[in-house]
């Protein structure tokens, strides 16, 4: 008989992974990747100064945005990492809130701009999960307000799928590998298992084993998905080689940026 894995959910993935997340992802180049978020915000005339960062993690992002002037409130699934994002001291100005991105909780103010730096969206099932999920962000923005997210491509999923991948960082390597239940294909699933090793201060190293199930979307299930809730798509862009330009290549691309706008109030 074959056995089938159970399925994990993004919370099960993130609180385990809480733990060495920060070591996972003390990688070369990190703030300046977050900082192409802020530079796409003011690229398109920054509404404002108030920003959600959504799926803010341990803070890692909401942190590069509040120092880049931005008034951050981070928003995570995960406990564990919000616990630890309010630990640290580097912090304490940036409010951060346990919550689902697909049902946002309520704040005290509607925001300028709002984040999605990582793989969020991904973790969402289907077209109709994409379009909930962008309803709840909408709702928390003010008319004009700004978004700006990431995703992989196509080709990047299609890289996942046909060998592992290594990525060293400081003390740290971390072991990708995706599977695709076929041959992947665009607007397929992934499982992503991911291994990362850690160095601890006695030299031993620790191991945690991850599982992300992705789900690719590709640019029309994008575009469908923002025009059904309510956001105009101001631009996509992908990036190649560490430079970003505007229009999307699935294949040769390693990620799509988007930025989307609500519209503006009438009357
Ligand atoms: C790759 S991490 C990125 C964290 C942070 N933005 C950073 O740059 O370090 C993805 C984060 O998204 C969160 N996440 C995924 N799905 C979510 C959802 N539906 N609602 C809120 N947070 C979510 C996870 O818990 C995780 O902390």
């Amino acid at each position: 008989m074959v056995e089938t894995p159970p399925v994990v959910s993004v919370l099960d993935t993130y609180e385990k992974l809480a733990e060495v997340y920060d070591a996972v992802t003390d990688v070369p180049g990190y703030s300046q990747w977050m900082k192409i978020f802020i530079d796409l915000i003011e690229a398109h005339d920054r509404p404002g100064d108030r920003l959600l960062d959504l799926g803010c993690g341990t803070g890692k992002s909401s942190v590069v945005f509040n120092d880049l002037g931005y008034q951050t409130t981070g928003v995570d699934i995960s406990p564990a990492m919000i616990k630890i994002a309010r630990e640290k001291k580097e912090m304490s100005s940036i409010d951060f809130v346990v919550g689902d991105l697909c049902d946002l909780p309520d704040f005290p103010e509607m925001f300028d701009a709002a984040t999605a730096a990582g793989e969020q969206f991904h973790y969402l099932d289907d077209a109709a999960a994409l379009r909930s999920a962008l309803r709840s962000v909408r709702s928390r923005l003010r008319p004009g307000g700004l978004l700006v997210f990431e995703l992989n491509t196509a080709g990047t999923f299609a890289t996942l799928c046909a060998a592992p991948a290594v990525r060293r960082g400081s003390g740290s390597v971390v072991v990708l590998d995706g599977t695709a239940s076929a041959p992947f294909a665009p607007g397929s699933c992934v499982e992503v298992a991911m291994d990362s090793f850690t160095e601890a201060t006695d030299g031993m190293w620790r191991h945690v084993e991850t599982r992300h199930p992705h789900r690719h979307f590709p640019h029309d299930e994008v575009a469908a998905a923002l025009s059904a809730s309510g956001f105009e798509l101001v631009t996509v862009y992908g990036i190649q080689g560490g430079k970003l330009h505007e229009g999307l290549d699935e294949q040769n691309d390693l990620k799509s940026f988007y930025v989307a706008r609500t519209p503006e109030a009438t009357g």
